[in-house]
């Protein structure tokens, strides 16, 4: 059983009271874009749920999303846009059994094998695997292995043994920066590796954003069913809109005053950023609502362009990131 709403720590202290959780899921249901009633749904069903066990593999990759999730901690409130407490850490940590990371766990070896092997045997169906990075296909996949198996051997095998399969990023979705042009690895994503995978969730970025991966395990805990997805099988509650139309630079945009050059006074001013390149027009993410950096801040607001990372091959599509667009 999940042990909130008032949860220990290892130390015994207390992580999240019932009032905080009760909180974390009304924000949660928020971020997912459902009613708020669903808040207290939520907190029922994750009352009564078992901790759902994690593998979480990686490929090829910069580990960025591994640090995004590590970065888990307050989470925006999408109506408000403000900073509260406590973290999503709390809530996430009492879901979930981090059970294989290559990175994260402790063991490494044969000693990390095992751990996997264990998990693979003991829930078979019901752990969740976490993709991270591209399968490379090319040369039979030499180019990857992993206790002498190939990313294309394992994504495959553990993929089919699954409850469900979450790839994280862009590299993990359609095969990133690794199978920019002229992708000299046979770099793939999950959806083409495993062609036809059931329950396959993506949930691209450059990082993913890990408010969005946890508002998403939530649901698959509480209800037993992914959110809503996309043709592309992407969570339309952060894939359905384009970063442009809640831009908080949009004002700008739509009066003509534009930043003509880094450091200038409409760059100082918080003026609209397409003159530089922003990709924001172009791009589906919830970026502008849930934010970074312990929701305090996004690309956009921190003067810098949207640079479109969650659009397909954007390494190639979206090049070159800072040339002027012809509206601006
Ligand atoms: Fe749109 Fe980018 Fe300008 Fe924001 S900064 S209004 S996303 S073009
Ligand atoms: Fe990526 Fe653009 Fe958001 S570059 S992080 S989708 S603002």
């Amino acid at each position: 059983m999940v042990s909130n709403p008032s949860s220990n720590d290892n130390a015994g202290n207390q992580r999240v009271n019932r009032r905080d959780f009760l909180k974390l899921c009304s924000m949660v249901a928020a971020t997912l874009s459902l009613p708020a009633a669903f808040g207290k749904e939520i907190a029922r069903a994750l009352g009564a749920a078992s901790r759902l066990p994690v593998v979480w593999l990686e490929f090829q990759d910069c580990t960025g999303d591994s640090e995004s999730f590590l970065r888990l901690g307050p989470m925006a409130d999408p109506i408000q846009t403000g900073v509260t407490n406590p973290g999503l850490t709390d809530l996430l940590l009492d879901v979930i059994s981090l059970d294989y990371h290559e990175t994260l766990m402790a063991p490494s070896g044969f000693n990390a094998e095992k751990s996997l092997a264990d998990t693979l045997q003991n829930y078979p169906g019901q752990f969740l695997c976490v993709v991270e990075g591209a399968i490379p296909a090319g040369n039979n996949g030499v180019y990857c292995t992993i206790a002498g198996k190939t990313a294309l051997s394992r994504v495959q095998e553990i993929t089919a043994k699954a409850r469900a399969t979450i790839a994280v990023g862009t590299c993990a979705w359609e095969g990133g920066l690794a199978a920019a042009a002229p992708n000299p690895t046979g770099a793939l994503g999950v959806k083409d590796a495993v062609p036809g995978l059931a329950n396959l969730i993506n949930m691209p970025g450059c990082p993913m954003n890990v408010a969005n991966l946890a508002a998403v395990i939530v649901h698959l805990v509480a209800f037993n069913q992914p959110p809503e997805l996309d043709a592309n099988r992407r969570p339309k509650f952060a894939y359905g809109r384009k970063i442009h139309e809640v831009c908080e630079r949009k004002y700008y945009h739509d009066n003509d005053m534009f930043v003509r050059m880094w450091g200038d006074e409409g760059h100082r001013l918080g003026w609209c950023l397409r003159g530089m390149g922003c990709k924001g027009p172009d791009t589906y993410s919830n970026c502008p609502n849930i934010r970074w950096n312990d929701a305090t801040c996004w690309p956009v607001a921190a003067g810098h362009g949207c640079i479109g990372c969650t659009q397909p091959h954007f390494w190639d599509n979206m090049a070159p990131f800072y040339e002027s667009n012809a509206d601006a």
